[in-house]
């Protein structure tokens, strides 16, 4: 927490006022922060309202992350400073959203379940891991600047990457920084994890959008998560390359416990079977646990709400798909954190993988 008196470093996500400057907090109230305005070469800081900030509180050694809302210069100057969201509990949970086969929602439930869980006051981010067909940025109708590319090439904080999406979600586009992953060097590599273990001062959750199918890349990003939802269609197609997909992962590491979700069901009842079918096969031939984590029923309001760019969760908050996608986001902040999930950060996990 900020208080008056507070000395903060400050950083603005802005071209022109790149360094981290001393700031003393002036005051603060239910909304905002007021610090002083620093100085830099006997000129006074003035990035444009609206740039984000990011605060470091030399009292308290941690770090948040927020925006400028007014800059007030006369007759005193101050910043104001919206008041950052202060991290609700004290782990980060990364939360992968993987499938067999391609086009069974996964973008969609990803950005919805992204925005469900910071309406409900958690601190999300989106990480757009679709090293193919990244369009999470083109779904939630975001400008892209950077990619976390350039947190390889040209040396970006990795939330200078970061952008504002709908719904309070914070966007980390990944798209074209992914393509070339597998031949990329692993201290370049090292700097992009490194950049993921700073997120876990900011977020309660990382939900990880990625490609379909069972490629090196995709299966890191998965068995690196503290969870790894699975997501399938009642088509049959879907169901065995969703079971294959259950199975590598059984291969590689068999602890994992996967949540299994059914998209575009016709009921709860069609969802129930195909979930009880698919862990059923799987009892009987693997060694793996896969738990039914919900479904969400075929909707035409997630068809509407991607022509209009909007989540479905903001245009049309009473569609039956909202409703799936709430219920599920409530399992998972309602589950709790367990130490064994949570041992090891997914940049080391992820490390570790990639040395194998
Ligand atoms: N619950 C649903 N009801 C109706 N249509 C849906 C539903 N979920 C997804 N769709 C449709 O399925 C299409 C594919 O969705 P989406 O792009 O999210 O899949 P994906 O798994 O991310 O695909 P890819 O593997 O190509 O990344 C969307 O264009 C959308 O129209
Ligand atoms: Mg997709």
């Amino acid at each position: 927490m900020i208080v008056k008196d507070d000395t903060l470093l400050i950083k603005f996500k802005n071209p022109i006022f790149k360094e981290y400057y001393h700031t003393k907090v002036l005051h603060t109230d239910d909304d905002s922060i007021y610090t002083e305005i620093p100085y830099a070469d006997g000129q006074p800081v003035l990035p444009a309202e609206g740039s984000m900030v990011f605060l470091y509180n030399q009292r308290t050694q941690t770090e948040h992350i927020s925006e400028l809302s007014a800059k007030q210069m006369s007759p005193d100057m101050f910043f104001v400073i919206k008041k950052p969201f202060y991290k609700k509990g004290d782990k980060t949970k990364f939360i992968a959203i993987a499938s067999g086969k391609g086009g069974v929602g996964k973008t969609s439930f990803a950005i919805n379940l992204a925005v469900s869980l910071s309406q409900k006051g958690y601190h999300t981010f989106l990480l757009d891991a679709d090293m193919g067909m990244a369009n999470v940025d083109i779904l939630m109708n975001v400008r892209v600047e950077n990619t976390i590319r350039d947190i390889i090439d040209n040396d970006l904080h990795i939330l200078d990457v970061v952008v504002d999406g709908p719904g309070g979600v914070n966007v980390i586009p990944g798209g074209s920084g992914f393509q070339d992953l597998a031949n990329i060097d692993v201290w370049k590599f090292n700097k992009l994890l490194n950049s993921f273990n700073d997120l876990e001062k900011y977020a309660d959750y990382v939900i990880i959008d990625t490609g379909a199918g069972i490629a090196k890349n995709v299966m890191n990003f998965l068995m690196a998560s503290h969870e790894v939802l699975v997501i399938t269609t009642p088509e049959p197609h879907a169901i065995t390359d969703a079971y294959a997909l259950i199975k590598t992962i059984n291969e590689i590491d068999p602890t994992i416990i996967i949540k299994l979700i059914i998209n575009k069901a016709e009921s709860p009842e069609e969802a129930n079977f195909i979930a009880g079918k698919i862990i059923q096969v799987a009892k009987e031939n693997l060694s793996i646990k896969i738990l039914k984590y919900g479904y969400i029923l075929e909707d035409f309001a997630v068809m509407r709400a991607i022509k209009k760019r909007r989540p479905f969760l903001i245009s049309e908050v009473d569609s039956p798909a909202s409703k799936c996608v709430d219920n599920i986001s409530n399992l998972i902040i309602n589950k709790p954190y367990t130490e064994t999930v949570f041992k090891k950060s997914f940049t080391d996990r992820f490390k570790e993988l990639i040395k194998k």
